[in-house]
């Protein structure tokens, strides 16, 4: 894999390398991502065979402009179009009705199509210099943790993905918030960014949350939101600060790695990462640090549980999936 500066002349290449087919390492705001052309199966079933993903798992379609969603979409309702306005290039993914041509492999096989323009220069050059739509995932092995650097991406697909753009490190640093605006009532699938009341005071009503929603029903294939997700080698837990403390402090003859926003207590002796107070920015600083915590060969991560406001939810949900997905090799 080459990791490349990204020159307008890289650019022109990455998209002749799109167009023939291959596969390109592409930054956005959020993370990133494993492109390829939308409209070519050959070059979408590439992506899942060096993701290790299950073909019945949908991609998000990428956009350099939000005037191409009636190309995606069979119809493109309002409030789309208004949340378009607000929210694109950003961290936004909308699910609508699939228009007639867009690849079941795409779709998962579903009638809807996830559709999202990213916000990050690099992105939208390559996407312009494309013309058409880009399928992308995050560019990680099925299940693992997505990556915010382009070293992330090379330690994760290696030489199945020829080059990938280096766009610096990831200013959101979690995936975006998917809403679906299929049905009748929107429904945010994955939280990110963009949160709830945004979307609300966008499109005057609240979305519901699908963790809110009862399990089972109206079930729509998102890996994202799979129990188990964004997940490092090492087994992690959730704990709050106190029950952290007494478990690191135990200690048990393991060395363990520490994520909290507690300052490090004066006789540890392990890793002890300290995220940041803010919710954005202990999100940019997120994926990088659950790698390193899994590279620094302990027993166990401990991260300090997040506060319960609704600006940590997205936080929250990569933490519980993580936890949930840890310590196990082979993921599912
Ligand atoms: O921020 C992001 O969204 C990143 C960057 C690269 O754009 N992409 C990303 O892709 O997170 P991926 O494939 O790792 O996650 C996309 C999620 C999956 O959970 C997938 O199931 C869901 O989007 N999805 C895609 N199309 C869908 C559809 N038609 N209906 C329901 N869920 C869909
Ligand atoms: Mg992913």
């Amino acid at each position: 894999m080459a990791i490349s500066d990204p020159t307008a002349e890289a650019i022109a290449r990455a998209a002749d390398l799109l167009r023939a087919g291959g596969l390109v390492g592409m930054p956005t705001e959020t993370v990133y991502g494993l492109a390829a052309d939308a409209a070519n199966d050959v070059a979408v079933a590439d992506i899942f065979r060096a993701k290790g993903r299950p073909v019945d798992h949908p991609l998000i379609v990428h956009l350099g402009d939000a005037e191409l969603l009636p190309a995606w979409a069979e119809w493109v309702p309002k409030e789309a179009i208004a949340l378009a306005r607000a929210f694109w290039p950003g961290p936004l993914t909308m699910i609508l009705p699939k228009a007639a041509d867009v690849s079941e492999l795409v779709t998962g096989g579903q009638t809807t199509v996830g559709l999202r323009m990213p916000d990050h220069p690099v992105a939208l050059a390559l996407l312009r210099a494309f013309g058409g739509g880009l399928a992308a995932p995050s560019a990680n092995r099925f299940g693992r943790i997505s990556p915010t650097t382009a070293a992330h991406v090379e330690s994760e697909l290696g030489d199945a993905v020829p080059i990938v753009l280096d766009g610096g490190d990831c200013q959101v640093g979690i995936e975006s918030t998917i809403l679906d605006l299929s049905g009748a009532s929107p429904v945010v699938l994955r939280p990110g960014a963009i949160s709830a009341d945004a979307i609300a005071a966008v499109i005057g009503r609240r979305p519901m949350q699908r963790e809110d929603l009862d399990a089972g029903a109206d079930v729509v294939r998102v890996s994202g939101a799979l129990p188990a997700h964004y997940a490092p080698v090492t087994a992690m837990q959730l704990l709050p600060l106190s029950d952290l403390m007494a478990a690191a402090a135990a200690g048990h003859g393991e060395r363990v790695a520490v994520l909290a926003r507690a300052p490090m207590p004066a006789d540890f002796d392990g890793i002890w990462l300290r995220g940041p107070h803010s919710a954005d920015a202990f999100a940019r600083a997120l994926y990088a640090d659950l790698r390193a915590l899994d590279a620094a060969g302990c027993a166990r991560i401990l991260v300090e549980t997040p506060p319960p406001d609704e600006a940590w939810r997205a936080i929250r949900d990569r933490l519980e999936r993580a936890a949930r997905g840890a310590g196990a090799r082979d993921s599912t």
